[in-house]
């Protein structure tokens, strides 16, 4: 590879789960919650829209990345006059139902023609089993819903997936309900709610795979610094670690053990990051990476890690194709159900552009070390899929053709720039 390597700093835009979660904490507790760093992504922008469209009064200062949320209690949402639009945003939808499925009014959510196809059994069961009166409209278990408020009842669920998302629809439903509710997953998935919830003022015990609510009588506003995405960190993460000679300060960058698989995986395949200036910010632990560039060697990816990294898989595997050896990624069978079905789509994109790569039931395999050549790929309109095919691009020195490349702005609005400063510092 002939690269240029990547030198000098750069500061990604906020973490996107925790954004979302910024804005329905804070539009459910009383007083004003200010977000600093909030993500200016289009999905954190849907979650806007829609506590606005439920009475929530939110000011966005977008040029210096500040939301005050006007919150105004527990029991103070108000019923939308229109069906609310959730736009590319499984975490807007799902964490949504959850808090309407208690609501004195009924609601509609709905959003693009992904969040349509993603699959919404996995809420409609265990809010139903609290006593939610929530449905699939056009009854093939996705979006739109229809969600009739109703008295709830704690449960203790067995998730069946590893899903942030599952958990946190059932917690927040459970802030409204009769009794403590409890969630226990396979393996433990990012904790953003219960660390954020336990800030607010509920009443959180977690242990190694479960998480218990005792419902509030009220939340409280919070004043918050959410540390920058790891998951878009990856993107440069691992543009610098590949290209020989790059030595780059990604600054602010949330490092949650929940979240934070990609650097016990890249540091197994022989990467060089080291962790600067650690520290903790508003209950989530962050620093600065400091990364150098490294050859690295193939492994195997699977099992209790995979909720840790599984927004990273695509840009893993692209790293995959220039590491030495095989890696085997397993157990990531969630990868169908995001917001395009990354294995096929990453495989696919992989192999046009010439790297060794098979897809599996759960995963893929990828031999490393074929150089990859430019080919036209479709990013499915996944921001994931664009960035890691830029990423891979880069490195091919041959910038593939991807359709839909805009798509980034879900996430990270200013991808294309921060990657040619950097380039062409
Ligand atoms: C998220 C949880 C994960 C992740 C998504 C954000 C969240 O989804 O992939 O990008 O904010 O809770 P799942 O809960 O479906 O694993």
């Amino acid at each position: 590879m002939n690269c240029a390597p990547l030198t000098g700093e750069l500061t990604v835009p906020g973490d996107k789960s925790i954004s979302h979660r910024s804005v329905m904490f804070g539009a459910l507790a009383k007083g004003t919650t200010k977000v600093e760093n909030f993500l200016q992504g289009a999905d954190c922008l849907s979650t806007i829209n829609c506590f606005r469209a439920m009475g929530i009064s939110i000011e966005n200062y977008a040029d210096k990345n500040q939301v005050l949320i006007h919150g105004k209690g527990l029991h103070c949402l108000t019923s939308p006059d229109s069906v609310l639009d959730c736009g590319n945003s499984g975490t807007t939808t799902r964490l949504i139902s959850g808090i309407l499925s208690a609501q004195p009014f009924t609601s509609e959510l709905t959003g693009d023609a992904s969040i349509r196809k993603r699959p919404m059994e996995r809420i409609i069961t265990p809010l139903s089993a609290m006593g939610a009166d929530i449905s699939s409209i056009n009854g093939n278990g996705c979006a739109p819903l229809r969600i009739r408020g109703r008295r709830l009842s704690g449960i203790h669920y067995q998730s069946p997936v590893a899903s942030a998302q599952v958990k946190s629809a059932v917690l927040l439903a459970g802030l409204y309900a009769d009794g403590s509710t409890t969630v226990t997953e396979p393996y433990r998935s990012r904790n953003h709610t219960e660390l954020m919830l336990g800030g607010f003022g509920a009443k959180i015990e977690c242990d190694e795979a479960s998480v218990t609510l005792t419902p509030p009588n009220e939340l409280y506003a919070q004043e918050l610094i959410i540390p920058g995405d790891i998951s878009s960190a990856a993107y440069f993460l691992t543009a610098a670690s590949l290209i020989p000679g790059s030595e780059l300060l990604i600054k602010n960058v949330g490092i949650n053990p929940t979240r934070d698989g990609i650097l016990r995986v890249y540091r197994a395949m022989g990467a060089d990051i080291a962790l600067l200036n650690e520290r903790t910010v508003s209950g989530e632990p962050a620093a600065d990476l400091l990364v150098r560039g490294a050859q690295l060697h193939g492994i195997s990816i699977g099992g209790a890690v995979i909720p840790a990294l599984i927004d990273e898989l695509p840009i893993i595997a692209v790293a995959a194709c220039f590491a030495e050896g095989e890696t085997v990624i397993s157990d990531a069978a969630e990868l169908k159900v995001k917001e395009s079905n990354r294995i096929a789509v990453m495989t696919k994109g992989l192999l046009a552009m010439g790297a060794d790569v098979t897809e599996t039931e759960d995963g893929m395999i990828i031999r490393g070390g074929r150089p990859l050549k430019s080919a036209a790929i479709d990013s499915r309109l996944d921001h994931r899929i664009a960035m890691s095919f830029t990423i891979a691009g880069l490195l091919a020195q041959e910038m593939p053709d991807i359709k839909g490349r805009d798509c980034v702005k879900i996430s990270y609005p200013n991808f294309y720039e921060d990657l040619q400063r950097l380039v062409s510092d």
